[in-house]
């Protein structure tokens, strides 16, 4: 069962954004980690500048990055992670990986890898820096993008980054950026975003698209009312968003979670008719955005145990 579930009674056009508590979980470890990590760190040896980007002067802002998640993930899971820290001298133990890392703080040269390109390496979260007014993307680590990747967005100021805007999400877009310029430091907020796949492969950054286009093409006449649910996998992006105290860049953090529907039904009651009463109030537009359009119908029908509609 997904650990999420963000579809209520319709399709939701406001932002979702949430007080992240001390109750929420800053960084998730599910019993998917250790092959996410290992699925992260191949995708990072083969292409290293594709998966990891940053601006020369990002130093700073990482560092922060390293501080906060460490931290984070040695108090959430004690019997897992640990950190030791004598001055700069820093000691990282993790028992999932067997790994264990000495660095100083501060120093880059003392990591094999740039700060955060380190630290994404201990986590299966996507890492995103944004930095200044209009908030630029500057540095990141994207293994599991959904459709886009660091290549085409990095620079890029926020408004650019989702351009272009469907009108449909532009007053949400507009409050989106708002958030970004006032988000204070020590104030996280995070929110949900979802979409319905035709595979549950991790990585669909943008190199993948023509090849998941091929397989959805490949899939579609298999597809029908009856098993449209044994197809088709909920994709799931928390998002977090936190500003750093010292560099005053945000960092975005996505966890990408996946089920097949028909697991997610079987598992969660009433998920089917939420799922359906989302996706039938979601503007043409937005279903045609985010791909689901070509087994829109085949879907809505099997939600609705098989009543055909056109
Ligand atoms: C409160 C903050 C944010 C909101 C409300 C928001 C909202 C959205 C929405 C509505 C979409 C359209 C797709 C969909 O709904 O499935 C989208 C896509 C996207 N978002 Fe955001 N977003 C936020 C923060 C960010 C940040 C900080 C980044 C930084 C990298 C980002 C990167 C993207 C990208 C790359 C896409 C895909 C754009 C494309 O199709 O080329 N978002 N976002």
């Amino acid at each position: 069962m997904l650990p999420y579930f963000p579809f209520g009674q319709q399709f939701n056009d406001k932002m979702g954004t949430m007080p992240l508590t001390n109750r929420d979980r800053f960084i998730d470890v599910d019993d998917h980690y250790q092959s996410e990590v290992a699925l992260k760190r191949q995708l990072l040896q083969e292409l290293p500048a594709y998966y990891f980007q940053s601006a020369p002067v990002q130093d700073l802002a990482q560092w922060e990055v390293v501080d906060l998640i460490l931290n984070n993930l040695a108090s959430a899971y004690p019997d897992t992670f640990r950190l030791q820290c004598e001055g700069d001298q820093w000691l990282w133990q993790n028992s999932l990986l067997n790994e264990e890392t000495s660095f100083t703080f501060g120093d880059s040269a003392t990591l094999p890898y740039a700060p955060l390109d380190w630290v994404g390496r201990q986590l299966q979260e996507d890492l995103l820096l944004l930095s200044g007014d209009s908030a630029n993307l500057v540095a990141g680590q994207l293994c599991f993008g959904n459709g886009w990747s660091l290549d085409e967005k990095m620079g890029l100021p926020f408004w650019e980054i989702h351009a272009p805007i469907n009108p449909i999400v532009e007053p949400m877009m507009r409050s989106a950026q708002k958030l970004m310029e006032r988000l204070p430091a020590g104030k996280p907020i995070w929110r949900l975003n979802w979409s319905i796949k035709a595979s549950d492969q991790l990585d669909m950054t943008s190199r993948h698209t023509p090849a998941l286009n091929q397989h959805l093409n490949d899939c579609l006449p298999d597809i029908n009312a009856e098993n449209a649910g044994d197809h088709l996998f909920i994709r799931i992006e928390r998002q977090i968003l936190s500003r750093l105290r010292e560099s005053k860049a945000i960092l975005f953090s996505i966890h990408t979670y996946q089920n097949l529907v028909s697991r997610e039904r079987s598992e969660r009651p009433q998920s089917a008719s939420l799922i359906s009463q989302v996706l039938r109030t979601t503007p043409e537009a937005m279903l045609a955005y985010k791909g689901i359009t070509p087994y829109f119908n085949h879907l809505i029908n099997y939600l609705n145990t098989g009543t055909i509609t056109n």
